[in-house]
């Protein structure tokens, strides 16, 4: 029996009287340090490395380790310029193949990470391509075949921040600083055994469903604290789990009432104004740039980020075949049964906890203000564009349920999707009503949302227009949650002048249904060639 869990109390995210580790703010160096990507390359080495998390006990994490002058970063925040000749080498260090992946970023297949394009054991790599993004919180990790979610659950993903105009306009107005005031959290859950390791054993039921933990933590900090001022705050979420979905809002302690906040981007982009919500679901790999205002708050007060409960709809198994798990919201609590003492706690899906505890330090001044307008971002033109209908569902044998996109398991030598090079098309998602929420991923291209159709309630009550979008769906995105039921429209613009065919990646983003086959290739080809 491997999977001994011991739980800590101390680390359940259910008590708020848990929160007093201090949160790892991405500094100088050290676990997701801020990295200036123009000083020249970064030479990467994928290795294991025990780091001190908060239990005073090291973890065995698998990190990208980079050093320069003498300081050592694991995991680099990399911060980049639109336009800027970007280039790293990795050195794999480990004893498997690996990759790094460079999510949201348009850049050459050869350059992606492509499972194709594995990294052996000893051997190296190196990345090198424009960044042709427009500025936004885009993020790397590892992408190795079968492997990347063991892979990115032990640590591999890390942040890539990019600078444009408009990005540096918008800091500017909001007076808001990187690492001080406009702070990357990176949220994820994991397992630790007694001694603080990381524990990654996915039974059967998690292999299908995703593995969740029980652990929250936010840039590597378990149950984590923040001191803050009484001013704005830029806050750059990345959802860096393998499988939770979180709902996230803000509370003041002790006071029932969510606080407004506003989202100002998400995935790869600022939104053309900010949007003031009370919540947004956030989806495997999903970023989103949230603005929260404290200038109305007294010194000592606290407040909260918190995941809202809500109805993970597991429905896959709802209509014929049970596999007499007990329902579709209960493998949450259900998937480690039998591994785990009784008196565990499982923190299931949709569950209510909390994510971060903020605490109200010191009066400051707050020069910046929220501005209009934030950004340009025009509506996608899908004047003679192309439907394509994407589906995912599916298939239940023996037991073990296997995830489909149009029918089909990933196989690395095919290419069911193929495009024009130049096209517009529009891509028509669908998802099983006997399904489970899916966050859709494409590589290589950005894409627009169009439209939600016959969403949960919980989604399209939250919607900010006509099209059932939500606010979270109006900027440049690479990754769409696309719920049991629901019909998502996406357009993708395919234009581009990196040279040749290109291979790409169109997956779930639940790391452990993209490692079963919830993935397929996409070409894209020159008419011309
Ligand atoms: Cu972030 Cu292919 O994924
Ligand atoms: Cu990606
Ligand atoms: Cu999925």
């Amino acid at each position: 029996m491997e999977a001994s869990y011991a739980y800590h109390d101390s680390l359940d995210p259910t008590n708020l009287g848990n929160f007093k580790n201090r949160l790892n703010v991405p500094g100088r160096d050290g676990l997701f340090g801020l990295f200036d990507a123009s000083a020249g390359p970064a030479e990467l080495v994928a290795r294991k490395e025990g780091v001190q998390l908060a239990s005073g006990k090291d973890t065995n994490l698998l990190v990208y380790r980079v050093e320069r002058e003498g300081r050592v970063w694991l995991n680099p925040t990399f911060l980049v310029k639109t336009g800027y000749a970007f280039s790293a080498s990795l050195t794999n260090e480990l004893d498997e193949d690996t990759t790094i992946h460079w999510h949201g970023l348009h850049l050459h297949w050869r350059m992606d990470g492509h499972p194709l394009r594995a990294v052996r054991p000893g051997a190296g790599y190196r990345y090198a391509f424009p960044v042709a993004n427009r500025g936004g919180t885009y993020w790397y990790h590892t992408h190795g075949h079968g492997s990347t979610a063991r892979q990115v659950y032990m640590g591999l993903a890390g942040l890539f921040i990019v600078e444009d105009d408009d990005e540096r306009r918008v800091n500017g107005a909001l007076g808001v600083e990187l690492g001080e005031t406009d702070l990357p959290l990176v949220i994820q859950d994991k397992n630790f055994d007694a001694k603080g390791n990381l524990v990654y054993d996915p039974d059967e039921m998690a292999r299908s469903m995703g593995y969740t933990g029980n652990v929250i933590l936010v840039n590597t900090t378990p149950t984590p604290c923040l001191e803050v001022g009484t001013r704005l705050y830029r806050l750059r979420l990345l959802n860096g789990s393998n499988a939770r979905l979180y709902r996230l809002a803000f509370a003041k302690i002790g006071d029932g009432e969510l606080l407004p906040y506003r989202v100002i981007a998400a995935d790869g982009s600022l939104l053309d104004r900010p949007r003031q919500v009370r919540e947004v679901f956030l989806s495997p790999g999903e970023r989103a740039d949230l603005l929260l205002d404290l200038t109305g708050f007294e010194v000592g007060e606290e407040l909260a980020l918190q995941n809202l409960s809500f109805d993970p709809m597991h429905r896959e198994h709802e209509m014929g075949e049970s596999m007499g798990h007990g329902g579709h919201a209960s493998h949450g609590g259900m998937g480690h049964a039998e591994e785990m003492d009784a008196d565990t706690p499982r923190l299931g899906d949709g569950q209510e906890f909390y994510v971060l505890k903020m605490v109200v330090k010191n009066r400051v001044a707050q020069d910046g203000s929220v501005p209009d307008v934030l950004s340009t971002v025009p509506s996608a033109d899908v004047c003679g564009a192309g439907v394509r209908t994407v589906t995912l569902s599916a298939a239940t044998e023996a037991g073990q349920t296997r995830w489909l996109i149009n029918g089909l398991s990933y196989e690395p030598d095919e290419y069911p999707i193929v495009v024009q090079k130049g096209a517009t098309e529009v891509w028509e998602i669908r998802n099983d009503e006997r399904s489970m929420p899916h966050p859709m991923h494409l590589h290589g291209f950005r894409c627009r949302v169009l439209e939600r159709r016959n969403s949960p309630r919980q989604v399209g009550g939250t919607a900010v227009d006509e099209q059932g979008r939500t606010a979270t769906d109006l900027g440049w995105k690479d990754t769409v949650l696309v719920w049991p039921g629901e019909t998502v429209r996406i357009a993708i613009q395919f234009s581009h002048d990196l040279d040749g065919e290109q291979i790409y990646l169109f997956h779930c983003h639940i790391l452990e249904h993209e490692d079963a086959g919830m993935m397929i290739n996409y070409k894209v080809v020159d008419p011309r060639e």
